[in-house]
C-alpha cells in the first residue's frame, strides 16, 4: 500500500479548527484511494513561540524537510503583535520555512466558483467563470533582501531599511514556472513589476522577455505595471490567465483577487521548489477575531490539501474529487463569510460535513 508522510502545521488562530476538517478529508481519501497518510503534527508561529521560544524550531523544520507534503494553516495574531522580538514574530517562522525549503514558486489560483459569483464585491458578470493563476515568487525579493533593519541616524532620528533584490537566476526560474503553467491553461502570461521606478523591476522585465523569446514564444506575454495590474484586476479581471509577479506585489495582488472570488476564505495555495516537499497553505490569515468560535471557513485549507494531492502526491483524481465536493457543498451550505439568503448557515464542522457528504456521493 502506498503511504505518504504528511506534516501538519496548524499554527495560530483558526488554524487548528480548519486543520481538523482537513484531517477528515484526508481520512476519506485514505479510505477511497487505498493510501495511508502518516501524519506528523508540529508547531509554527505564535503557538511555537509560546511553547518553544521560537516561531519555528530546528527540530520542526527538520521533520518538515522529511515530509512528502506540508499542510500549513495560518500564523499570527494580536497576542504576539509587537510583543515578541521582531525576528521571533509568528510570521518569521513561516518565512523561515519558505526560505529553508526554497519553495520559490507560489501558485495561487483565484477561481470564482459559480455558486459564489454573487458573494463577490464585483457584479456577477465580471467574476462568473473567473480563473486566474498567480505565480508569485516566494523566496526572494524585499521579504528577504539585505541590508534590512531599523537603525539610528547619526544626525538623530531613525531609518527603516529593506532591500528589493532579484538575481537573473531567481527571475528566470519563477518565469519558467509561469510559462509552463500558461501552456497548460489559456496560454497568456501577464508579468507584473514596476520597471518604471525600480531597477529590480527593469531586470525582471528584461529577463522575462529574453526567456520568452528563447523558449516560450508560443505563449502570449504581456508586461504590466503592478499598479495598473491592481486596477485592471478590479476593472476587468477576466482578461487575466497567469499573473507572474514578485514576492511583495504577489502578496498584495493575490489578496485583491481573492475578494473577487467571494471570500479570502476560499483561496488555496501551493508553494513548490525544485524537488523537496511542497508547502500548502490557504491564502487567508489566522482570523484571530473569530478563532475558537467554530465559524471559520475551512474550504481554503481543504482546497490546499487538494493542491497537495495534485502537485506533491500525484493523486490528481483525488484532487478533482475534493475540488468537486467543495463546489457541490457550496450549493447547500455556507459559512458566514460567504453566506447568502436561502442557504443554510453552518460553522466549520458543518462545512466539513457538507464536503464529506459530497465526497461520499462521488
Ligand atoms: C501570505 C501572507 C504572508 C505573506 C504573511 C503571513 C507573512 O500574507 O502568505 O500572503 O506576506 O507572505
Ligand atoms: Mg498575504
Amino acid at each position: 500500500m502506498t503511504s505518504y508522510n504528511i506534516m501538519l502545521l496548524p499554527g495560530d488562530g483558526i488554524g487548528p479548527e480548519i486543520t481538523a476538517e482537513v484531517r477528515r478529508v484526508m481520512a476519506w481519501v485514505e479510505g477511497a484511494h487505498g493510501v495511508t497518510f502518516n501524519v506528523s503534527e508540529g508547531l509554527i508561529g505564535g503557538a511555537a513561540y509560546d511553547a518553544e521560544g521560537v516561531p519555528l524550531s530546528d527540530a520542526t523544520l527538520a521533520r518538515a524537510k522529511e515530509a512528502d507534503a506540508i499542510l500549513l494553516a495560518c500564523v499570527g495574531g494580536p497576542k504576539w503583535d509587537g510583543k515578541t522580538e521582531y525576528n521571533k514574530r509568528p510570521e518569521a517562522g513561516l518565512l523561515r520555512l519558505r526560505k529553508e525549503l526554497d519553495v520559490f514558486a507560489n501558485l495561487r489560483p483565484a477561481l470564482c466558483f459559480d455558486a459564489l459569483a454573487d458573494a463577490s464585491s464585483l457584479k456577477r458578470e465580471f467574476v462568473a467563470g473567473l480563473d486566474i493563476l498567480f505565480v508569485r515568487e516566494l523566496s526572494g525579493g524585499v521579504y528577504f533582501g539585505e541590508p534590512r533593519g531599523i537603525e539610528a541616524l547619526p544626525e538623530g532620528g531613525r531609518v527603516g531599511i529593506n532591500t528589493q533584490r532579484y538575481t537573473d537566476r531567481e527571475i528566470i526560474r519563477i518565469a519558467r514556472v509561469a510559462f509552463e503553467m500558461a501552456r497548460k491553461r489559456r496560454g497568456l502570461v501577464h508579468s507584473a513589476e514596476k520597471a518604471n521606478v525600480m531597477e529590480s523591476g527593469l531586470l525582471w522585465r528584461e529577463e522575462v522577455t529574453k526567456l520568452h523569446a528563447a523558449e516560450y514564444a508560443d505563449v502570449k506575454l504581456e508586461h504590466i505595471l503592478a499598479d495598473n495590474c491592481a486596477m485592471q484586476l478590479v476593472k476587468a479581471p477576466k482578461q487575466f490567465d497567469v499573473i507572474l509577479t514578485d514576492n511583495l506585489f504577489g502578496d498584495i495582488l493575490s489578496d485583491a483577487a481573492a475578494m473577487l472570488t467571494g471570500s479570502l476564505g476560499m483561496l488555496p495555495s501551493a508553494s513548490l521548489g525544485d524537488g523537496g516537499p511542497g508547502l500548502y497553505e490557504p491564502v487567508h490569515g489566522s482570523a484571530p477575531d473569530i478563532a475558537g468560535k467554530g465559524i471559520a471557513n475551512p474550504l481554503a485549507a481543504i482546497l490546499s490539501f487538494a493542491m497537495a494531492l495534485r502537485y506533491s502526491l500525484d493523486m490528481g483524481d483525488a484532487a478533482d474529487q475534493v475540488e468537486a465536493a467543495v463546489s457541490k457543498a457550496l450549493n447547500d451550505v455556507r459559512t458566514g463569510d460567504i453566506w447568502a439568503e436561502g442557504f443554510d448557515r453552518v460553522g466549520t464542522t458543518g462545512m466539513g460535513d457538507a464536503v464529506l457528504k459530497a465526497l461520499a456521493q462521488s
